[in-house]
């Protein structure tokens, strides 16, 4: 099978796409443009463009990336992941189009958790509950950044959030950072690392949509999908988890071996309803080098994901509707892209069978690995 690939590795996460053959350019390069400015300070774009000349393009403003291009099968190049074109698609509705979520991806029920006995209340945005952090979650703050570029290494893009103490009902000051990785076998290496000073939680993801046919070019139900996960946890109407993990085997969740999104999705089983379609935590199997492919047979384009994290949201975009429209006008459509979001559990401070995602040791900082 003759393909192209991607990589996503997050803390670590790493995809990896792959193709054809491909014509070394020169340099390793990286570009800075202006892309706007919030509250006096200054959003910038950032280009990777490494020596396959392939770009990734990441900003500031919420440590989003913004487009990754990958050549197809005959070394045709395509931006596989949505992003807008400007600053102020990002701030008008956006769904989390390839930004960090923070402090806690997913759901938290009624924006409430207990640590040792003292009840916190969350900003909520999703119906009673919270989502992604809240609605001034870590998408939506403009993240400091630089760039480490030690000689003979693949420069690294670092973005720093300092987030105060109970910013969206949060306890504790976080320090959390970023750091972007391209490199020239076209992996996207994504690596978290936060501390903070007072028993709190964390659940850090990169919110990428993905059509490796292209961005906005028609929906991923044909895309090959493979995920190394025994089990899921699902969930109720709210999409809140029932603290249940449930076998995937003879239910439309077993993805272990391939199988097109589609071809299951319409299938009359409860969960799928309750997500609209594919909107679950995958308990990964975690005992593999990769974690998730997924292919696309016009283009030849593949993805491998690799986490450390316990979960991965497998989502499928079934709540765009074509009014976001992103890079050269397309509009991103019902199931235009899918999301592998690495995490915890979602709703993890709630769930006492879940892996625990809490950051302990007051006053000590906590380095965050991924996998605590
Ligand atoms: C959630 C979806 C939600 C989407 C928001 C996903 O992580 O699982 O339910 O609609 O994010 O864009």
């Amino acid at each position: 099978m003759k393909h192209s690939g991607l990589l996503l590795i997050v803390t670590f996460i790493a995809l990896l796409f792959s193709a054809c053959n491909i014509e070394k350019e020169s340099d390793y390069k990286m570009i800075k443009e202006n892309f706007g400015e919030i509250d006096g300070k200054e959003v910038v774009l950032i280009t990777l463009k490494n020596t396959n000349g392939n770009t990734v393009k990441i900003t500031n403003y919420g440590a989003t990336v913004v487009w990754i291009e990958v050549p197809d099968r005959l070394g045709n190049i395509e931006n596989v992941t949505f992003g807008y074109e400007t600053l102020d698609g990002y701030l008008n509705g956006d769904p989390y189009f390839g930004s960090i979520v923070g402090r806690y991806a997913n759901r938290i029920a009624k924006g409430k958790f207990e640590i040792d006995g003292v009840e916190y209340n969350l900003a909520i945005n999703n119906g009673v509950n919270t989502l992604h952090g809240g609605p001034g979650g870590w998408h939506s703050v403009v993240w400091d950044y630089e760039v480490i570029d030690k000689k003979g290494d693949i420069p690294v893009l670092k973005f720093t959030y300092n987030s105060p103490d109970m910013e969206e009902g949060y306890p504790g000051n976080m320090i959390a950072e970023v750091e972007y990785i391209w490199n020239d076998k076209n992996e996207l290496h994504i690596n978290y690392n936060c501390s903070t000073d007072k028993k709190t939680v964390l659940n850090i993801t990169n919110h990428a949509y993905f059509n490796l046919k292209g961005a906005g070019n028609g929906d991923i139900l044909d895309h090959e999908m493979q995920i190394m996960a025994s089990k899921f946890t699902p969930v109720d109407q709210d999409l809140i988890p029932t603290g249940d993990n449930i076998v995937v085997e003879g239910t439309p969740f077993d993805f272990r071996e391939p199988h097109k999104v589609g071809e299951r999705i319409e299938e009359e089983y409860e969960q799928l309803i309750l997500g609209k379609g594919y909107d679950h935590n995958f308990v990964l199997d975690n005992d593999k080098e990769v974690d998730a492919i997924v292919y696309e047979e016009t283009s030849g384009r593949l993805m491998e994901m690799m986490t450390d994290q316990p979960g991965v949201q497998f989502y499928c975009g079934n709540f765009l509707d074509g009014t976001q429209t992103g890079h050269g006008s397309r509009a991103y459509n019902y199931r235009g892209g899918l999301c592998l979001e690495t995490q915890h559990y979602p709703d993890s401070p709630n769930q006492a069978n879940f892996p625990s995602w809490s950051l302990a040791n007051p006053l000590s900082p906590v380095r965050f690995i991924g996998s605590l």
